[in-house]
């Protein structure tokens, strides 16, 4: 019997977007309607809490009306084929609700709250709003969310899950976002690298195989081309 090999994937936005959750930077994306630093910052949460607040819980609301795709179903299936480790930026539970298991949430977790006062005092709010004046511990709650100004407290785990890839795999992420942007110089040498995205990624490495495709067809034939390796 062989050893399943480990396959790393970094998920972004658009493995999420044919669940019909918009994208950030694409036409169309959330950053076009809203000011990033407004919605999604520490100095944006600091001037005005209430809408960052229902910025968010309106995400919520929306990620209890959509259902995983074929790409992230995939993902889920191949775990009897190797060992999968998913690194995902999104902030949605669809990797979950698929029924992959090993998942590392870079950038946080809509269906999770945190208090203000405590960074390790998180709590599990399923699908409920937060509003102004819901504590813990006598602290206001805000979203498990790692925004733009703040630490990516995951990042040196995920950085660790990299370096020991037998396969990395990138998939529907603009990867305009550092540090996890900077994943991809950790594969180890000699790794095989596959990009899937339908449009055009500015990427500096050159070996990369990039498979130009929707998440939910591209995905598919990735691991028919790494089914064998
Ligand atoms: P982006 O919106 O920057 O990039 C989405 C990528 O998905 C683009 O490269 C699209 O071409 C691609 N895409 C669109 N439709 C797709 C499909 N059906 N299948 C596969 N790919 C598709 O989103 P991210 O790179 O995830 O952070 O953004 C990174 C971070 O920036 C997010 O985690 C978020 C955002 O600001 C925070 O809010 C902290």
């Amino acid at each position: 019997m062989t050893t399943r090999k480990r396959l790393v994937v970094l998920t972004g936005a658009g493995i999420s977007a044919e669940s019909g959750i918009r994208t950030f930077r694409d036409m169309g994306g959330l950053w076009e309607e809203y000011d990033v630093m407004e919605v999604a910052s520490i100095d944006g949460w600091k001037k005005n809490p209430q809408l960052v607040l229902e910025f968010y819980n309106q995400r919520r609301r929306q990620l209890l009306t959509v259902e995983p795709n074929a790409a992230h179903k995939v993902l889920a299936e191949v775990q009897n084929l190797f060992n999968v480790f998913v690194i995902t930026q999104n902030v949605d539970n669809l990797h979950e609700r698929a029924g992959s298991k090993n998942i590392l949430h870079l950038h946080g977790e809509l269906t999770k709250a945190r208090s203000t006062g405590n960074p390790s005092r998180i709590i599990d709010i399923g699908y409920n709003d937060i509003k102004w004046g819901d504590t813990v511990d006598g602290y206001q709650l805000r979203p498990h969310i790692v925004w733009f100004g703040e630490e990516v407290p995951m990042m040196n785990e995920a950085v660790k899950l990299v370096q020991t890839a037998e396969i990395f795999a990138v998939i529907g992420t603009s990867l305009n976002v550092y540090p996890a942007a900077g994943l991809l110089d950790h594969a180890p040498k000699g790794c095989p690298i596959y990009l899937v995205d339908p449009n055009d990624i500015n990427i500096w490495r050159r070996d990369v195989t990039v498979i130009k495709e929707k998440a939910s067809v591209g995905v598919p034939k990735l691991i028919e081309m790494i089914k064998n390796e």
